[in-house]
């Protein structure tokens, strides 16, 4: 039997972009009937077991999912065996993650959009919360698409 893919979502701080880009291919999988175990995760340690910036649990909530139940946590040693994908949002997050990985990590480690980066919106104005969704949501759609393409 196949495995199921598994996508862990990683940022920096895990209450911005990466809920948003779990919620978002949760959302794709499930309209695309796809089964997928999905997670997020950040490589900074500031917000730890807290819920979303308020910002993305609303954006979500406007897209109509509710994202104010998950809670930051830190990218672990096992995440890099236990998941098939880790997609990270920046270059600063790839090299964090890249930092992390053991020697014989198995999970594929790669940007949601590519060569290109979704940028932090914490500092930002609320609308950089929107631009946000606009590009996890088309990350997560592509990504779903190369995955189906491959199976
Ligand atoms: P995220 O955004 O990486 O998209 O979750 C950030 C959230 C918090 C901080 C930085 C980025 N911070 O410095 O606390």
């Amino acid at each position: 039997m196949t495995k199921i893919p598994a996508v862990l979502c990683v940022c920096l701080g895990n209450i911005c972009r990466s809920p948003l880009a779990e919620a978002a291919l949760r959302q794709a999988a499930a309209e695309a009937g796809v089964a997928m175990d999905i997670d997020s995760a950040g490589t900074g340690d500031w917000h730890l077991g807290r819920a979303p910036d308020p910002r993305s649990i609303a954006v979500a909530k406007h897209h109509g999912i509710d994202i104010s139940g998950l809670k930051a946590r830190l990218v672990e040693p096992d995440d890099f065996y236990k998941f098939s994908h880790i997609i990270v949002m920046d270059k600063s997050n790839l090299a964090n993650v890249k930092a992390l990985a053991p020697a014989d990590a198995t999970a594929k480690i790669a940007m949601l959009l590519g060569d290109h980066e979704v940028p932090d919106p914490y500092y930002g104005p609320d609308s950089a919360f929107d631009e946000t969704w606009d590009l996890v949501n088309t990350g997560a759609k592509a990504f779903l698409a190369s995955l189906q393409s491959r199976v």
